[in-house]
């Protein structure tokens, strides 16, 4: 079964890290299907039923974004806002992503070093994600851990084509 890609990058044709992550995820069909919510929800008005049913329909789900402000882009939020909704996700009705495998994938702007504890961040990228984990966890999936890439505005494209090969390689052990 392949893995459900959910990329929510608000301006893609400017991007560097996530545009070539999507590119190079699209040459394999077999193994991924990528879903993009910005270019399909333009206005931001979500069709929640066919992203359930979307999801239902895959057993291992990635939300790959790139970290604005330490979180997500607006949209991935409202996607969970909207999507996880009582008595689908969650509530005694709400088993339908029980068991799944879901991680992230993201692009980060600033250094590795500076999302240490001594670092300018003091925060690792882990301990950042906490609630896209506690939110797996609530609808008890199974959360299998965030491939990253730091420093993503000096990123050389040599770089950037390992780390891409590393990402399809994350995406193949879940
Ligand atoms: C609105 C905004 C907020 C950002 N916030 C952060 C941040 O909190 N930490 C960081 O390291 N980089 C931050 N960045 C840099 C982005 O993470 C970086 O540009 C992106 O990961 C590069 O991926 P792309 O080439 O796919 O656009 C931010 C960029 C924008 C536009």
């Amino acid at each position: 079964m392949s893995t459900l890609v959910i990329v929510a990058h608000p301006d893609i044709n400017n991007s560097t890290v996530n545009k070539a992550w999507r590119d190079e995820l699209s040459q394999h069909e077999e193994l991924v299907t990528v879903h993009e919510i910005y270019p399909e929800y333009p206005h931001g008005q979500i069709d929640i039923e066919k992203e359930q049913k979307l999801l239902e329909a895959h057993d291992h789900i990635i939300f790959q974004y790139p970290l604005y402000w330490y979180s997500c882009p607006p949209l991935l939020k409202q996607y969970l806002d909207e999507v996880f909704t009582h008595g689908w996700a969650y509530g005694s009705q709400g088993n339908a992503l029980k068991g799944k495998q879901i991680g992230l994938a993201i692009s980060i702007g600033s250094v590795p070093e500076a999302y240490t504890s001594e670092g300018n961040v003091q925060f690792t990228i882990d301990e950042l994600v906490s609630p896209m984990i506690a939110t797996t966890r609530f609808v008890k999936a199974n959360y299998v851990g965030a491939h990253k890439l730091y420093s993503a505005f000096t990123v050389t494209p040599s770089q950037l084509a390992e780390n891409t090969q590393t990402y399809l390689e994350f995406i193949k052990q879940i």
